[in-house]
């Protein structure tokens, strides 16, 4: 088991840090585009197919408890005076680093939310388990990390729909997000999801290319240095270094007194639509008023809330 693991592992190193030379710097991971499909381990081959948009979502998996809907499509980050930042995790789980991870957390005693690929639950569905089980939340990483936005919509649904059946096998709780693979999605896709299940489109504030190893040290001064409140940070624990630089990390970040939360608890926070909701009272009031002082026949005011 040890020895396969480690073949496993290895593997995974292989192949997940090599860029071939088409891919564009901006690419935000060696799992980002289609060409890098490879980025999965070989020992993917031959295993049994995903279950591609074998069901629709099972609507009777409740999402994380207290879950009720996002306001926006899309989230880099939120609009909050609270000194929180939400941390993700990308691209696994991965037998040996995520449960290193998870540890570290739970030492913490830290909230994360995992962007899982389907493709790679197989190896770690007690992972799932474990992540609920502490208090963490699960995100829809498609099931095998491809470019959403060269996808017809019947693709992409299909992608999410078994991602997200695979996570509810695995764990018992239903995703209530999606991050796409590279960040690489069109607008009308996140309507689509939006509306057919549910799912915001979750981006990030703070990308620390932590896929290109640039070393734990870096990967953590550019995480401490990018935070901010109602900020996203994004890594991967596809990659040992990523989780070698998190003590520090949590650590500075704790010491500066941040609290980290999920995505959900993220979105809740968010102060944006309450402030649109006034300004735009604001604004009717203020038409109104001018209507009066014009000798119009303008409607009362509305009461600023
Ligand atoms: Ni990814």
């Amino acid at each position: 088991m040890r020895i396969l693991l480690s073949a496993f592992s290895a593997l995974l190193l292989l192949t997940s840090c090599q860029v071939p030379s088409s891919v564009s710097k901006e690419a935000t991971s060696p799992l980002a585009t289609g060409e890098l499909k490879v980025a999965l381990p070989p020992l993917f081959a031959g295993l049994e197919a995903p279950t591609w948009g074998a069901a629709p979502p099972k609507e009777e998996t409740p999402p994380a408890p207290g879950w009720t809907g996002p306001v926006d499509d899309t989230y880099t980050r939120v609009k909050t005076s609270k000194k929180v930042v939400a941390i993700t995790f990308d691209d696994g789980p991965h037998p040996e680093n995520t449960p290193r991870l998870l540890d570290m957390l739970k030492e913490r005693k830290i909230k994360a939310t995992f962007y899982v690929v389907g493709d790679m639950v197989k190896y770690g569905p007690d992972l799932l388990k474990r992540m609920v089980d502490e208090g963490h939340e699960i995100g829809n990483h498609t099931v095998s990390h491809g470019t959403l936005s060269r996808m017809s919509n019947d693709a992409l649904l299909k992608e999410l729909r078994a991602a997200h059946d695979q996570i509810i096998e695995a764990c018992g709780v239903a995703p209530i997000s999606m991050r796409p693979p590279g960040g690489a999605i069109k607008k009308d896709q996140k309507e689509l999801m939006l509306r057919e299940l549910g799912y915001p489109t979750i981006l990030w504030s703070v990308d620390p290319e932590d896929w290109k190893r640039p070393g734990p040290a870096v990967v953590t001064s550019r995480l401490v240095n990018g935070a901010s409140p109602g900020g996203i940070l994004l890594v991967h624990d596809l990659h040992k270094p990523t989780v070698d630089a998190m003590p520090s990390t949590f650590d500075q970040l704790l010491a500066m007194g941040y609290e980290f939360v999920t995505i959900s608890e993220l979105i809740k926070l968010d102060e944006a639509p309450a402030e649109r909701a006034a300004e735009e009272a604001r604004k009717k009031a203020e038409a109104a008023a001018a209507g009066v002082a014009a000798g119009g026949t303008a409607p009362p005011a509305a009461p600023l809330p």
